[in-house]
């Protein structure tokens, strides 16, 4: 199954901001109401920026658009200043013209997760699915909070953080402290990303290769989550030369 995934290797991180935000600007630009999916950490913050100066130079506009995050931090509300709800706002929403009603980020203090999450799947099925998800893997091949052996057929649900996750995300960047990083997270499942009409995975840096040459020239299995889009009809990543040395074939 393996090869079924594109890979653009771009020479720095600079250029893979580029790439995946000239993908979206010609996605809005020819389907103003695009529904698109979004991720949070530090891999596409320099898209969102770019995204930003296109609308500011470009006249790229959201105003149409709704968007989707992948995961949240269950516990947290909105207003945390780790909270995926507050680094949207701050790294995208609050640069764009997207209306803050047509932006959906799971609630991390919703009374009932279970309900939380279906309502969340509701709405993707309500405005059609979603058109490019954006994705950023982890160092040990998850998609969102999607950690290895999480199903295929995963959905929207309430999951716990490995290790490797709370100390990747404790690293300074964000938590200061692996104590200080909650627990379990909503997540968008394997199942509900594979079902949007594209994919677009980013990843930068060195940390990222083994991953990478997993995901793309690995065995299709739940142990590297992000290997279960390789049989995505349209599946790109867009790497720089870091993430890509691990790569046989590139
Ligand atoms: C975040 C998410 C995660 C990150 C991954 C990489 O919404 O879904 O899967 O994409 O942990 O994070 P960074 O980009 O910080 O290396």
């Amino acid at each position: 199954m393996a090869g079924n995934i594109e890979v653009i290797v771009c020479p720095d991180a600079q250029g893979v901001a580029r790439r995946a935000a000239g993908i979206f600007a010609a996605l809005i630009r020819s389907k103003p109401s695009a529904a698109i999916g979004l991720a949070t950490g530090s891999t596409p913050e320099q898209t969102y920026a770019e995204l930003a100066r296109l609308h500011r130079t470009e006249h790229l506009s959201f105003a149409k658009v709704t968007s989707f995050n992948l995961d949240e931090y269950w516990g947290l509300d909105g207003d945390h200043d780790q909270s995926y709800r507050h680094f949207m706002n701050t790294k995208l929403f609050s640069h764009v013209d997207i209306r803050p009603w047509n932006t959906r980020v799971l609630n991390g203090r919703a009374a009932n997760p279970q309900l939380e999450c279906q309502a969340f799947e509701t709405q993707i099925l309500s405005v059609g699915g979603v058109d490019l998800w954006l994705l950023g893997i982890g160092g040990n091949g998850h998609i969102a909070f999607n950690e290895p052996g999480s199903p295929v057929d995963s959905r929207t649900r309430l999951v716990s953080l490995t290790p490797s996750t709370i100390a990747a995300n404790s690293d300074g960047r964000f938590f200061k402290d692996p104590a200080e990083v909650p627990r379990c997270a909503l997540s968008a499942g394997i199942g509900t990303i594979r079902e949007a009409r594209q994919l677009m995975l980013l990843a930068t840096g060195s940390k990222k290769a083994a991953a990478i040459a997993a995901a793309v020239e690995g065995p299709f299995t739940p142990d590297c989550p992000a290997s279960l889009l390789q049989d995505h009809p349209s599946c790109t990543f867009i790497v720089d030369r870091e993430a890509a040395a691990g790569l046989r074939s590139h």
